[in-house]
């Protein structure tokens, strides 16, 4: 099967991670394990996520003309992943992500955007020629959504399918949804989209048939250590995931879009590309960090089809 072409337009972070057993509630101080400086930011997660899946990747972004910047840059290219359109801008400084994690590897994360937020409709002409040669476009919400419109209407007018991955969930205008190939939100962003918490099999069905209704093509839903509920014109169902123990759950919803769009790219079937981006969202959660938790292809592979002993 040949590699995927996939393209990332996002954000690029700089994760300043603070490990504690519990969270601080406002007000209080606690007494933390650990800190690490490690890169992050949904976009360039995405993206590492998808070539560490065995695709061929893209990445557009925007990041300051300052160290954070320049080390994210390096990992992306250390990655082998294509940065020519990785601008630096010579007056905002890079994205940081602000992440707790507790001792049952659940977060809280404030970011502050940084160059992130002036990652422009220009900068995504700039780089239209990319669409010309991927399979595939993934994009998220931690860029200006100007700019996520912009970068889905120039896919369609290239007939390149697109991958939305509503990250952080926020209302999402009816232009962005219409005709839109997958949507891929969590629990929360569920809630956000269509006001139905996804707690039951039922609700997660109604959820999905809120958004279809509103002309999105295919929708996945994904629900944690539950699975992912996959939703298209012929079929509704739920793809399980393998139970890990849980040290961080950091990018978790970033391994699973970057297998998935890896896996979509190759033209694999929807609920096989499902159960590949679960074991690399699985796989995500066992390690500390973001793109450092990432999974190989080869780790998610033997995690979906293990060898009989
Ligand atoms: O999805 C995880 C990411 O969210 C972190 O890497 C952080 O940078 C925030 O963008």
């Amino acid at each position: 099967m040949s590699r995927s072409r996939v393209l990332v337009i996002g954000s690029s972070n700089t994760d300043l991670i603070v490990q504690s057993e519990r969270l601080p509630r406002p007000g209080q101080t606690v007494m933390a394990d650990t800190f690490s400086t490690l890169p992050g930011g949904k976009g360039a997660n995405q993206a590492v996520a998808a070539s560490r899946a065995g695709a061929d990747v893209s990445f557009v972004a925007r990041i300051g003309a300052d160290a954070f910047g320049l080390q994210a840059l390096c990992c992306l290219e250390a990655e082998g992943i294509d940065t020519t359109f990785v601008l630096r801008d010579p007056d905002l400084p890079s994205g940081i992500a602000s992440i707790l994690v507790d001792g049952r590897g659940e977060n809280v994360i404030a970011v502050v955007p940084g160059a992130n937020a002036a990652l422009s409709p220009v900068q995504i002409d700039a780089a239209a020629s990319l669409f010309e040669r991927v399979s595939i476009c993934l994009l998220q919400l931690e860029t200006p959504l100007p700019t996520v419109l912009h970068a889905a209407g120039l896919a369609k007018e290239h007939g390149v399918p697109v991958i939305l991955n509503p990250a952080p969930g926020r209302e999402l205008p009816p232009q962005l949804l219409s005709g839109l190939f997958l949507l891929t939100p969590n629990e929360t962003e569920t809630e956000i989209l269509t006001g139905i918490l996804p707690d039951t099999e039922k609700t997660a069905r109604r959820a999905a048939n809120i958004l279809m209704d509103r002309g999105v093509r295919n929708v996945i839903i994904t629900l944690g250590a539950r699975g992912a509920l996959v939703a298209t014109v012929r079929e509704t169902v739920i793809v399980p995931a393998p139970t890990v123990d849980a040290r961080d759950t950091t990018g978790a919803g970033d391994a699973f879009n970057g297998a998935l769009a890896a896996a979509l790219g190759q033209s694999r079937p929807l609920a096989d590309a499902v159960a590949f981006a679960n074991c690399a969202g699985a796989l995500a959660v066992t390690r500390v960090g973001a793109q450092s938790a990432l999974p190989r292809e080869t780790r998610i592979r033997a995690l979906m089809d293990p060898q009989p002993q």
